[in-house]
């Protein structure tokens, strides 16, 4: 996954004593290089597959198309099965790495798991950058791939270990900063190393070398987590690592917890088998539709590929990898807008919002492409104003995803479960995530070619049916602790089918009242 696993535990009602000290510090540089490795790759890729001599060297039928202006229908001149598995094998790379990846981090530890991660992301950049042919092009993205899997699935387990509670919501939203982060640099590099003429490519998919260095270095130098020594039974190695990293000497209390807990989880023989119990039907139901609606809003569209859909609609190279920045650019500051906004406006409101945004505006993407280009994807003289209008929509649309589904995406999904299913359930998230970015990866040239600017009518459906969706069955989570969680489905009028009164404890009961809403000042707002 990308940010999964952090669980916001800031709101578990505890207070444990303990500072933020460097090491923590330190997790969070760490977190940072985890998020911009998953987004340099998602945003260098475009941008690569747009430049020319990349083109040429390793796609040449899809370099001719591209140079014969006439003939090829425009919205055809990419579509190459080659072209799209360079895009998404990667994820397909991925999605296997992280099932195996959550073992190895159970056995053998969160930092095991990050070094495996930054040396398999370290050798594919280098093969990429050395690329003399496809096969090695492909190779490279699935050790990328697999880096990435290792990557995303330990760092913010990592993560959240390190993290004082109160700081762990926050992280969450951080680990989405930095991916767009990740997916900036790389477009504002694809910019600058598309001028290098004959070796800028290589520049470019190089270029991951250095965030998989400050992983590969990183797991060297820090230390293991509480949990993952408690875990692999090294229980004095893990008080005194958790004095070290709070920074305090009175640690007892939270090592209790958290040898109660490493307890408690290994009882339950079966997290799988136990996610399917009726109880649990509501948030399994969430951590699949979550990241299969993210994904359906169509922004790695977007993310993957606008250089090569803005070339399509007649930008030049350069006008393309620059309204690619632009874009990249927009992401980065909505998803500010949404850490400052979420815990305030609650993440229905954000969602919803953001839903009506991308819908109209992908409606008007549709409108002014379809008008100028129509099917066969030749438009002449298109003014200046009307590319930057264009562009300008693309933009709006991408900031009703970045403060909506991207980092809600990831946030919702990993709080609404209880600790005894949360890592299995989180595993689904990752899983379906990755599979729903490796259809549409994989999917998105020869839709463009088959549908046209109706494209993005395909995506505004989904965005009215996610939108809906919300609307009727998400229950709003801002400010209601993880334990707490049960009554939140219990005061839904639809999801109280699935909750047997036996199973909400008896504390919890007097906190309902009638109608239907926590009680005190967690209410669902
Ligand atoms: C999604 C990615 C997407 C990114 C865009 C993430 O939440 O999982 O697929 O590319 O947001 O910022």
């Amino acid at each position: 996954m990308a940010g999964g696993v952090i669980f916001d535990g800031a709101k578990e009602g505890k207070d444990y004593p303990g500072k933020l000290t460097a090491y923590v510090f330190l997790s969070c540089l760490l977190a940072a290089a985890g998020g911009l490795i998953f987004g340099y790759d998602i945003g260098i890729s475009g941008g690569v597959t747009s430049m020319p001599m990349f083109l040429e060297k390793f796609f040449p039928s899809v370099y001719r198309q591209q140079m014969e202006n006439s003939g090829t229908n425009q919205y055809c001149k990419f579509n190459s099965t080659k072209l799209t598995m360079f895009t998404s094998s990667l994820y397909l790379a991925a999605l296997i790495a992280s099932v195996v990846a959550s073992t190895v981090t159970r056995k053998l530890g969160r930092k095991m798991s990050m070094f495996f991660g930054g040396l398999l992301f370290c050798v594919g950049a280098i093969i990429n950058a050395a690329a003399q042919n496809v096969a090695m092009l492909i190779i490279g993205r699935i050790l990328l791939g697999f880096g990435i899997g290792f990557a995303n699935q330990s760092v913010p387990v990592f993560l959240s270990e390190m993290a004082p509670y109160k700081h762990r919501g926050a992280l969450n939203m951080m680990f989405q900063l930095t991916i767009t982060i990740g997916i900036l640099i790389a477009n504002l590099l694809n910019y600058r190393f598309a001028k290098i003429e004959h070796y800028g490519w290589r520049l470019s998919l190089g270029g991951a070398v250095v965030p998989a260095l400050i992983i590969l270095v990183g797991a060297l130098i820090l230390p293991e987590t509480p949990n993952s020594l408690i875990e692999r039974g090294k229980l004095e190695e893990a008080k005194k690592m958790l004095r070290k990293i709070r920074g305090v000497d009175n640690v007892e209390t939270e090592l209790q917890d958290l040898i109660a807990a490493s307890e408690a989880s290994k009882k339950v023989k079966h997290p799988w088998r136990s996610l399917l119990k009726k109880q649990y039907r509501p948030p399994l139901i969430f951590s699949i539709a979550i990241p299969m609606f993210q994904q359906l809003t169509g922004i790695n569209v977007i993310m993957f590929y606008a250089p090569v859909l803005f070339k399509t609609i007649g930008f030049g190279s350069n006008a393309s990898l620059m309204s690619a920045v632009i874009t990249g650019g927009v992401n980065v500051i909505a998803t500010l807008v949404s850490i400052y906004g979420v815990d305030k406006w609650g993440r229905r409101s954000l969602f919803l919002e953001g839903g009506v945004q991308m819908l109209i505006f992908q409606i008007l993407v549709t409108i002014f492409i379809g008008w100028k280009f129509g099917v066969t994807g030749n438009a002449t003289d298109l003014p200046q104003w009307y590319a930057l209008l264009v562009v300008a929509f693309i933009c709006i649309y991408v900031a009703g995803f970045a403060w909506s589904w991207g980092p809600l995406g990831w946030l919702v999904p990993s709080e609404i479960f209880p600790l005894e299913v949360r890592s299995a359930a989180q595993s689904i998230n990752v899983s379906v995530n990755m599979i729903f970015t490796f259809a549409i990866a994989q999917a998105f040239l020869p839709m463009l070619c088959a549908m046209k600017f109706g494209l993005f009518i395909f995506f505004a459906f989904f965005v009215v049916v996610m939108t809906i969706f919300i609307y009727i069955l998400l229950p709003e989570t801002k400010n209601v602790p993880i334990e707490e969680m049960v009554i939140v489905w219990k005061n839904h009028k639809f999801w109280s089918n699935f909750i047997p009164e036996d199973v909400i404890p008896p504390e919890l009961k007097v906190e309902m009242v009638e109608g239907g809403n926590v009680s005190n000042d967690k209410s669902l707002s």
